[in-house]
């Protein structure tokens, strides 16, 4: 059977995917006054248009999802229409696009939040040693402890799934070609999903599987209302701990519960992201050495029929490999795309590979660390 490569063209939900390495979420921090994209958003992504679909940075539905400074919204006339340069841009240069969807629920301080009200929290229980970037009480920006968290109350949560509505009907608006949650990494669906820490009492509460999923599953049917199935995606990290996510017996079942309800809905794709891959070649892991993730992702292939994206740690042999087991069917690079804008042409002509420096994350200073690294010059 002839296995698919990178380079080869994909069908997701109803478009045409020029190649299989998907230019993963990232924040870049760097967005106007407002919260605005910009011209050097745009011509970011723009450079980058070659990636087989470019996920953005995770975008702030509204001021309360906020938890990390200079973040782009999406809920202003100036937001959204700076948004909208950043489609045409990847559009004009032959890409697609999908925007990355968030609300931090209790990862964020009261110094970033509306009239500095507590962040809003499935419970009030603090995320105890995570940090997030931001004012202190001296107006110095620093990293601070995330802030004590609010419970939302039951008669507030169609609010916040309207919200993410609003949100997804200004995507379509200007164009982005889909959606993707990010459910991954303990932000506020995870929070809703983790039964140690969603310990609510209502039907939002963590004690039965379908009250763990609700309000995930509220926000995915209605960001298929307005985009259509095959246009949403959902990113998720099982097993994750990141941002004091705790421990729980009941990961597998809720994991598994939600790939069924995905799997019903019939959205475009799973996104999984996990440092599943042991070191050498990928088929050796899955065939001879079976660890827990790769179970997990066999699992998910047989009930999932949507794409899977699979992203951590890749580069161009690993992601063959992977491709190679056929369990997943496009691989997602993240800090590769930092630094190589052309990364495609890069792997097909096995061209070097640049590696961006970690203080080119977050920088806020132009150009420089964001749209100056250089296309590879053959000649
Ligand atoms: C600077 C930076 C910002 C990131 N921001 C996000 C984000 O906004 N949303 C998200 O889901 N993941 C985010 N991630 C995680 C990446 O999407 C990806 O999962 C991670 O970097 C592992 O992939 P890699 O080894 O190819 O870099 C970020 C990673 C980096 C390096």
């Amino acid at each position: 059977m002839k296995k698919n490569s990178l380079f080869d063209s994909f069908i997701l939900g109803s478009q045409q995917l020029n190649n299989r390495v998907i230019m993963s979420p990232m924040t870049r921090t760097r967005s106007s006054a407002g919260d605005e994209p910009n011209a050097l958003t745009a011509k970011y992504y723009g450079q980058r248009a070659s990636a087989g679909l470019i996920i953005t940075e995770a975008v702030n539905i509204a001021p309360h999802g906020k938890g990390y400074l200079w973040t782009p919204g999406i809920y202003t006339t100036g937001q959204i229409e700076g948004w909208r340069h950043v489609t045409d841009q990847v559009h004009d240069n032959g890409g697609k696009i999908f925007a990355q969807i968030w609300h931090v629920g209790r990862m964020s301080h009261v110094s970033m939040m509306p009239g500095g009200e507590a962040p809003w929290g499935v419970t009030n229980e603090q995320a105890v040693g995570w940090d997030v970037f931001a004012h202190d009480e001296h107006g110095k920006l620093t990293f601070v402890p995330a802030s004590v968290p609010r419970e939302l109350r039951t008669d507030e949560i169609p609010g916040l799934v309207n919200d993410f509505r609003n949100a997804f009907k200004n995507m379509k608006e200007v164009g982005f070609d889909g959606v993707e949650l990010h459910a991954a990494n303990g932000y506020i669906f995870e929070q809703f999903m983790n039964a140690t820490l969603n310990t609510r009492t209502d039907h939002y509460g963590g004690q039965t599987v379908g009250g763990r999923l609700r309000f995930t599953l509220e926000v995915v049917d209605a960001a298929i209302e307005v985009l259509g199935a095959g246009n949403v995606g959902v990113r998720l990290s099982p097993f994750g701990t990141y941002n004091g996510i705790p421990d729980s017996d009941l990961m597998e079942e809720t994991y598994f519960a939600l790939i069924h309800e995905l799997q019903n809905r019939g959205i475009g794709y799973i996104h999984l992201v996990y440092e599943l891959l042991p070191k050498g070649n990928i088929e050796q892991a899955v065939f001879e050495n079976e660890t827990l993730p790769v179970k997990l992702l066999k699992r998910t292939r047989d009930i999932f029929k949507g794409a899977i994206i699979w992203c951590g740690g890749f580069n161009q042999e690993k992601a063959q490999d992977a491709l190679d087991t056929g369990l997943v069917d496009l691989i997602a690079f993240g800090r590769p795309f930092i630094a190589n804008p052309d990364l495609v042409e890069r792997f097909r002509h096995k061209w070097p590979i640049a590696v961006a420096d970690r203080s080119a994350f977050y920088t806020r200073n132009g150009e420089v660390g964001y749209t100056d690294f250089p296309f590879y010059n053959a000649g």
